[in-house]
């Protein structure tokens, strides 16, 4: 008997998303494949986030279609597990790491002291997935950023998804946590075979972990392999002007003159800065974080 093919994990055909009236994505069109890591790419407000927020039903397209496993997007797809880019107010949280990653799994409310033995169970799984069993007695302020992506990419886990959308997991740490998250996200995608799209703004952390690049810029969308993508050709078109690409000791640079891009365009979002706590699901309203545009080339 021969197996039915797999739809791909996601399908963008012909997409245009737009924003305030302006086109993010304009007319890009790409496959995703069941099992890919694609390290998504690309300058402060290139639709990264857009993209992922399309992806959840939560930005409708303007037109063409998106499929997620062969499927038409509809919000609250269980198959899909969201790390949104601004989490803010973590840092202040007295509440215990386990008992953070529980809130999403019923349903984020506050303070449910009974849990069922099945939440229970899933908190249990999603924890030793991303080897956390120990990490979750202690209180999140307690943590360091890296230990709590740990726990945020726990939450993500949380009733078995098939695709991850990690939006900027690396924000704020240093590049040996950024490698430690990468290479955790990479391990559980392998486990789990699943698919992975995971942001970034510098590409070097995720070089020996992706299978592939999509580059956002200009409203397009370049999907490949890091040599096909990364390349001056493709680069200057997605951001409308020369763009140079050096290796150097197995890591790339993305240069624009003499200023390496990445570091141009670092964002720091998490942080003391933000006072506000909110309660933080799957879905968030605001899809901002473009108040740091500010130069950090030294
Ligand atoms: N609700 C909105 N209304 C109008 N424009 C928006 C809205 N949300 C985002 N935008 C704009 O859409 C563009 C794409 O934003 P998006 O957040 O997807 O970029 P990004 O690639 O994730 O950027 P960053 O690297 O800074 O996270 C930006 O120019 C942004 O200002
Ligand atoms: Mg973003």
């Amino acid at each position: 008997m021969m197996n039915t093919p797999q739809p791909p994990a996601l399908e963008v055909d012909r997409v245009t998303l737009e924003l305030g009236g302006r086109a993010i994505l304009n007319d890009a069109s790409f496959t995703v494949g069941n099992g890919e890591f694609i390290g998504v790419l690309g300058p402060n407000g290139a639709g990264k986030t857009t993209l992922m927020r399309a992806l959840l039903g939560l930005v409708p397209v303007a037109s063409g279609a998106i499929r997620v496993h062969g499927e038409a997007v509809m919000r609250g797809n269980p198959f899909i597990g969201y790390m949104p880019q601004i989490r803010t107010g973590l840092a202040n949280r007295r509440v215990l790491g386990r008992d953070f990653v529980a809130m999403a799994a019923d349903g984020h409310r506050w303070g449910v002291p009974h849990r069922s033995a099945r939440v229970r169970a899933e908190v249990d799984r999603v924890l030793s997935l991303v080897g956390a069993e120990q990490l979750a007695k202690r209180p999140l302020s307690e943590l360091s950023g890296g230990e709590r992506q740990r726990l945020l990419l726990a939450q993500c886990l949380l009733g078995d998804p098939h695709l991850l959308l990690l939006d900027e997991p690396l924000i704020s740490l240093d590049p040996r946590h950024q490698t430690g998250v990468v290479e955790l996200v990479r391990r559980v995608q392998r486990e789990l075979n699943i698919t992975v799209l995971f942001s970034a703004h510098e590409l070097n952390p995720l070089l020996n972990s992706l299978d592939r690049v999509l580059y956002l810029g200009n409203g397009r969308a370049a999907l490949g392999t890091v040599d096909e993508v990364i390349s001056k050709p493709v680069l200057s078109k997605l951001y409308g002007s020369p763009i140079d690409v050096m290796r150097v000791n197995g890591r790339i640079f993305v240069m624009s003159g003499d200023v390496e891009i990445d570091k141009l365009d670092h964002a720091h979002e998490e942080g003391g800065e933000h006072e506000h706590e909110h309660d933080h699901g799957h879905e968030h309203a605001h899809g901002h974080g473009h108040g740091h545009h500010h130069s950090h080339a030294k």
